[in-house]
């Protein structure tokens, strides 16, 4: 079951799906947050923090697992997931650090990663909500179209184009991780909740495709489609080749 919601902007879609997080911080105090990186959510955390600082959000009992971490970067490096999260989130509210996971993208054993991360996930049944941010090919988490669902957490080779695309973030192309640690398809559908904020003219075929079209691992955020509880919280510009409701 997909529940669009419809924002003028980046900034309106932001305060919305924050609003979201912070009822499900109220509602359950003890929450276990799934999370995501990149520029989606960026102002979603910003609005988060401000509520925090208002005094109306506690995060003293709130964990976190997050989707994805390169491998074979260390976290002290500003390009890494793990460094993200710091500096737009954990260090600006009370959230306890040792209750926030991010894919150790320094343990090399991918095998070992993968599989203690993906227990982790399942110990505790799946996460309460999940955020989400939606590729513009749709890729959700690491998650690229393919031919196949990927079900657990995986070592990912990142495709030439994402790693042109992100090159300009490292010192040189060589610096470039050339793998990643994901969440699974199958990871991300045990969430109990989940919450997608896409934002963009660019994202615009990806959100219609992954919405009202067939469900394929072509088009990985389709499988959203067979979740029974997904929020898509949605700007004017990604909603555009959505029919008007
Ligand atoms: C981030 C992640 C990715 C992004 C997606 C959109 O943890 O897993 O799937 O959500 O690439 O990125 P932005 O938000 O930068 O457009």
């Amino acid at each position: 079951m997909i529940k669009l919601i419809r924002t003028r902007d980046y900034d309106d879609m932001s305060r919305k799906a924050a609003n979201i997080i912070a009822a499900q911080i109220v509602l359950n105090p003890a929450s276990v947050l799934g999370l995501a990186t990149g520029s989606s959510p960026v102002g979603t955390y910003k609005n988060l923090v401000a509520m925090y600082e208002a005094g109306d959000l506690d995060f003293s009992q709130i964990s976190s697992y997050n989707l994805d971490e390169y491998r074979g970067i260390s976290r002290s490096n500003d390009q890494s997931y793990y460094y993200f999260m710091n500096e737009n989130l954990f260090d600006h509210v009370n959230i306890n650090k040792d209750a926030t996971h991010v894919p150790n993208g320094e343990n090399l054993d991918a095998e070992n990663e993968c599989t203690t991360y993906e227990a982790a996930v399942r110990a505790i049944g799946g996460v309460d909500l999940q955020l989400l941010g939606m590729g513009r090919n749709a890729h959700i988490g690491f998650n690229e179209p393919c031919d196949e669902f990927p079900k657990a957490t995986h070592c990912v080779d990142l495709t030439e184009s994402t790693i042109e695309a992100n090159k300009r973030f490292f010192a040189s192309a060589d610096d470039v991780p050339r793998q990643a640690y994901s969440m699974g398809i199958g990871t991300i559908m045990c969430a109990k909740k989940i919450l997608v904020v896409v934002s963009g003219e660019d994202k615009a075929e990806a959100l219609k495709n992954s919405v009202y079209g067939p469900v394929t691992p072509q088009v990985p955020g389709s499988i959203l489609q067979f979740h029974p509880d997904v929020t898509i919280v949605a700007d004017e510009a990604a909603l555009s080749l959505c029919p008007a409701e």
